[in-house]
């Protein structure tokens, strides 16, 4: 059975654009797939965060990994701190992985360019950590947005180099990626990636907005100075943003919508997304409310998910250990 690993960072909140890019297609895979879903907290601190904040946000992050549909009865859900192979393969693999190719990384570039940017280690080392996520565990596919496609490609290049040395140590695996909705926009800059990051609330819309707010942040969509409505990402990247994001949440196909719409203005198409997407939230919030107000359950879950991640990653790093003639840990 192939198996399929992938996780977000708990370093803002968790929006459509994580849903769409990356856990719509989760949630498809734990049926067909054996599944291992994180949250990465290791990675998150790349940033600085409040311990506080950051702890009730975890587990926001659970109670909505399993509101959106994941199963912890079909995979397994778990916390990649709670995994100490995690780190410690990540070092292993840092003697392997070159400055150079690292200093290429588009997402470290875009970080450490920031004016307010503090360029710790971490951040620069993160696609190294990211590569030990996946290869302890030998997955073969790893879905996400169309921002990590480099990430999978250095975790590719990494997993041949130490199987060119070591032998069939790692399974080299594949970028799952959507054909649509790989990459959604911000709504007030639709030439910018939606992002959790992003100073602007109004340019992203979380799984937790309010009704209210999710309308009021769609009518305020940054578009175009035409009037058509019609999918041209380079021409009109907003109004194609829009018409991704309501084909996503209503299931009509963009043909359908650019013909039903046609003629009837973008504040048609932006109220006509923003309800969509809210009926979509809706029955995914309520179920959050449930889930989140029992901690105890989810440190249940998540205690579940890392024994068996703990046990499904130690044959690879002792794998790893004998390859490099460690002395036998007894
Ligand atoms: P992160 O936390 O930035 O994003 C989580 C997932 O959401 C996708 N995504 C998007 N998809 C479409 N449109 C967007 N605007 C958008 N923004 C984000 C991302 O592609 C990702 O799939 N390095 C990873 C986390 C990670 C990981 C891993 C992923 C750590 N270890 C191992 C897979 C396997 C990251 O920062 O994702």
């Amino acid at each position: 059975r192939p198996i399929v690993l992938s996780g977000i960072q708990p370093s803002g909140q968790l929006l459509i654009s994580h849903y769409v890019g990356a856990m719509r297609n989760w949630v498809a895979m734990q049926e067909t797939h054996d599944s291992l879903f994180m949250l990465v907290d290791l990675h998150a601190i790349t940033v600085r965060q409040d311990p506080a904040v950051f702890r009730a946000r975890c587990y926001d992050f659970v109670a909505l990994y399993l509101a959106c549909g994941l199963d912890p009865e079909k995979n397994t859900i778990f916390v990649q701190s709670h995994v100490p192979a995690h780190a410690e393969l990540g070092w292993i693999l840092n003697c392997y992985a070159h400055m150079g190719e690292l200093e290429r990384m588009t997402q470290f570039k875009d970080k450490s360019t920031r004016p307010d940017a503090s360029i710790n280690v971490g951040l620069f080392d993160y696609p190294v950590l990211m590569a030990a996520d996946i290869l302890l565990y030998q997955a073969t596919h790893v879905p996400v947005g169309a921002d990590q496609k480099q990430h999978l490609e250095l975790t590719r290049d990494l997993a041949i180099r130490f199987n060119h040395i070591y032998g069939d140590v790692f399974t080299v695996p594949e970028p799952f990626i959507p054909e649509t909705g790989a990459r959604i926009m911000s709504l007030q800059d639709p030439t910018k990636k939606m992002s959790k990051s992003d100073p602007s609330e109004a340019s992203y819309i979380g799984l937790l907005d309010d009704p209210k707010a999710i309308l009021k942040k769609f009518k305020r969509a940054v578009t175009d100075s035409d009037t058509a409505i019609r999918f041209d990402p380079t021409e009109k990247p907003g109004v194609s943003n829009l018409l991704t994001l309501l084909s996503i949440f209503s299931g009509e196909s963009i043909p359908a919508l650019e013909a039903r719409l046609d003629g009837q203005g973008y504040g048609t198409l932006k109220v006509q997304t923003g309800e969509a997407v809210i009926a979509f939230l809706a029955p995914i919030q309520e179920r959050f409310q449930a889930l989140r107000a029992d901690e105890a359950t989810l440190d249940r879950i998540l205690a579940d998910g890392a024994e068996k991640a703990r046990a499904r990653a130690e044959p690879t790093l002792q794998r790893v250990f004998d390859a490099h003639g460690f002395l036998p840990r007894r």
